[in-house]
């Protein structure tokens, strides 16, 4: 038990993108009951604190970077918390990786995330950021997140006391940081053939549109309202655009890639290019998805 502490991590270890300089250190928190010392350890190691699950959103830049990351308890397997009517209740730790969860919902039979099938993050990061696909979101099968802030400690938050959009998750207090700790969402009964069925489709899906096996953060800006900012970028001659070791995808205009030795300041390069020229040509301003650090 406690809070374990290791100097310089190099964010392209940390990252799906694989790529970035290096944070002032990285606090492992073991135990919950460990929260209580974490904003003073973060205080006395500086920098800005980062909670980082499997990094599949972040866009790190390169060089010494003052951020110190924190990461959760190994997580526990799901449970089964109380089961009323048609709903089951499931608890599941932050640092479980979604694809697990997804898994371990279509082998007990219980339906209602099918639609995040190929998101890569963990259960925290997907909460974090109100992680989605095929219309639905983490939102969407959401009842309650565990947080923990300096101003506001260790509480269960239910959906009232916290603010979700379009992949956006924040609780209603100003804490300066937060952390998510673990989820509790409400699912349905189906059959295991239809619930695995229906990822298997999706799979499929994302394979033939998406580079999955890349080096990615996945989709590096949100969709306009009504609109793909893939099919905006592609029209605007972005598919397969390089420079350097990242690309824009060949495969889905709005996956940018490291294609092998990118760098961060290749990525925004890249990145304000497109919105410029997206801009000019549809008249639209690209938000970025991901999260550029720090
Ligand atoms: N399209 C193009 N060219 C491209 C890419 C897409 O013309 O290079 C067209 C497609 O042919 C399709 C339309 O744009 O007609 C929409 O494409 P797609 O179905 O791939 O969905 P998307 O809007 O690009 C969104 C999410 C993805 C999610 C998929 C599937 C965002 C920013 N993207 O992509 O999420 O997996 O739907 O539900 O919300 C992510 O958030 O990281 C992500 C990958």
């Amino acid at each position: 038990m406690g809070l374990t502490v290791r100097q310089n991590p190099s964010m392209s270890e940390l990252t799906t993108l694989r790529l970035g300089g290096t944070a002032i250190a990285e606090v492992h928190v073991e135990d919950v009951r460990d929260l209580d010392a974490l904003p003073g350890m973060l205080s006395t190691l500086g920098g800005t604190p980062l909670m980082l699950g499997r990094g599949s959103n972040l866009l790190a830049r390169d060089g010494e970077l003052p951020l110190t990351l924190v990461r959760v308890p190994e997580p526990a397997k799901p449970e089964i918390v109380s089961v009323s009517g048609e709903r089951t209740t499931v608890r599941a730790d932050a640092g479980m990786g979604l694809p697990a969860l997804l898994s371990w919902l279509a082998g007990k039979g219980l339906s209602g995330m099918e639609g995040l099938t190929g998101i890569p993050g963990c259960v925290g990061g997907a909460v974090a950021m109100n992680a989605g696909s095929y219309g639905t979101d983490m939102r969407a099968v959401m009842r309650r997140v565990l947080l923990f802030s300096p101003q506001c400690g260790l509480r269960w938050a239910d959906l009232e006391d916290v603010i979700t959009g379009y992949r956006h998750f924040a609780p209603r207090t100003e804490d300066h940081w937060f952390l998510v700790l673990a989820v509790e969402v409400d699912v349905v009964e189906a059959t295991r053939e239809a619930i695995k069925a229906r990822m298997t489709e999706i799979m499929n899906t994302k394979r033939s549109t998406q580079p999955l096996d890349a080096w990615s953060a996945g989709c590096v800006f949100k969709n306009p309202a009504g609109e793909s900012a893939g099919r905006l970028l592609d029209r605007s001659g972005f598919r397969g655009r390089h420079l350097g070791g990242m690309a824009f995808s060949e495969v889905h205009a709005n996956f940018l890639i490291n294609t092998g030795g990118g760098t961060s300041a290749q990525a925004l390069e890249l990145i304000a290019e497109a919105q410029a020229t997206v801009a000019a040509d549809h008249g639209v301003n690209l938000e970025l998805e991901v999260k550029v650090i720090p």
